[in-house]
């Protein structure tokens, strides 16, 4: 069985084909991180029109790159939220468009089950384990009990993680996108010259906050006298550091919630953007280790947005034969555990 994916929720435009047997075919991703740099953040009219004025050729691309055609496909999967909404349309006709005329399957996939469900195609992971998904967007601990089944441990009250990176790069003057150039810039820097808090550490639960932490950033710049390349790179690696610092705190909450419930040896998975961070990979193994899990990660290509683990979730879809009618419509927010909300305002009563 052989599926096209398409992935157009931010700002990457891709397009893969994946089989059954675990095997990419192809894959093509056109990151548009240059037009929206003079912006200092996606800007959601310019993704859209990106993704529609690119869309065809990646898919062509990755068609002539296979081997195939689109006769030899027996699905179409396209993200069909949540994100920007002007490049889920794109996605979500062309998949359609393609579906229809080729008489198969469309899958209207969550763009959050792509990011949990990859490791599955990469390690042939079995269910359960505990996922740490980490991006722009999104910054959550999942149980990922089975295909559409998780359970929300916690996420974060303000912004994700990614988010933070990308503000506190824009301030430090840095560009975009932060995770990278923070990264980057933070091996040349001291990370205890500067003291910054680690909002939610030590918190029952495992629920994540990074607006303090943006805000003691900004105060600790307006109070410098020069921001010479060494004070950046000392904010950078301290920075880093303390998002780190909160994310291994929040999981080591939820291994030990995981733990109760599931069978010894399972797996911790990270994935998103921000999964990318080496530093933040390193601290995790150490954790892995201390709480004798196994710890999955990605290779970088398919931890940030791609097309691959939407084709992938594709067929994890496909096989159960959970297929979306043509009149599917995009979905901006849509998340991942519906009830998840509803369990922490009851527990708050
Ligand atoms: O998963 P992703 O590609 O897109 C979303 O679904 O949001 O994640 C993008 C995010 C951006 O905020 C970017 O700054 C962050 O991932 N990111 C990183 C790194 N590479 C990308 N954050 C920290 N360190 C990195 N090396
Ligand atoms: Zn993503």
């Amino acid at each position: 069985m052989i599926l096209l994916g398409i992935e157009t929720s931010c700002d990457e435009t891709a397009a893969a084909f994946v089989d059954d047997t675990r095997r990419i075919l192809a894959e093509r991703v056109l990151p548009q991180a240059k037009v929206h740099q003079p912006f200092g953040g996606v800007v959601p009219e310019i993704a859209a029109r990106a993704h529609l004025q690119h869309i065809d050729r990646l898919v062509n691309a990755a068609m002539r790159r296979a081997g195939l055609s689109l006769a030899d496909i027996d699905g179409v999967a396209a993200t069909g939220g949540p994100g920007l909404i002007g490049g889920l349309i794109v996605g979500v006709m062309t998949a359609k468009a393609i579906a229809a005329v080729h008489n198969v399957p469309f899958l209207a996939i969550n763009h959050l089950e792509g990011h949990a469900l990859t490791a599955r195609l990469t390690h042939d992971l079995p269910f359960p384990y505990l996922l740490l998904l980490v991006s722009g967007g999104h910054c959550q601990l999942l149980v990922t009990e089975g295909v559409g089944r998780y359970y929300r441990l916690g996420t974060t009250l303000d912004d994700s993680a990614g988010e933070a990176f990308d503000k506190v790069a824009k301030m430090l003057g840095l560009g975009y996108p932060g995770g990278p150039v923070i990264e980057k810039c933070a091996l040349n820097g001291d990370p205890r010259r500067f003291t910054l808090p680690r909002p939610m550490k030590g918190r029952a639960g495992c629920d994540f906050s990074f607006s303090g932490l943006k805000t003691a950033v900004r105060l600790t710049l307006q109070r410098l006298e020069s921001r010479t390349p060494q004070t950046i790179a000392d904010l950078a690696a301290a920075f880093q550091a303390a998002v780190t610092d909160v994310l291994i705190d929040r999981t080591r909450e939820a291994v030990k919630i995981f733990r109760t419930g599931w069978p010894e040896g399972s797996a911790l998975v990270v994935s998103g953007g921000v999964a990318a961070n080496q530093f933040l990979r390193k601290k995790l193994t150490v954790l892995t280790r201390a709480e004798n899990l196994l710890f999955i990660a990605p290779p970088l290509r398919l931890c940030t947005d791609n097309a691959v683990m939407i084709a992938w979730a594709g067929v994890e879809r496909f096989r159960l034969g959970r297929y979306d009618r043509l009149d599917f419509k995009p979905r901006p927010r849509w998340p991942l555990d519906p009830l998840a909300s509803q369990r922490e305002n009851i527990s708050l009563l």
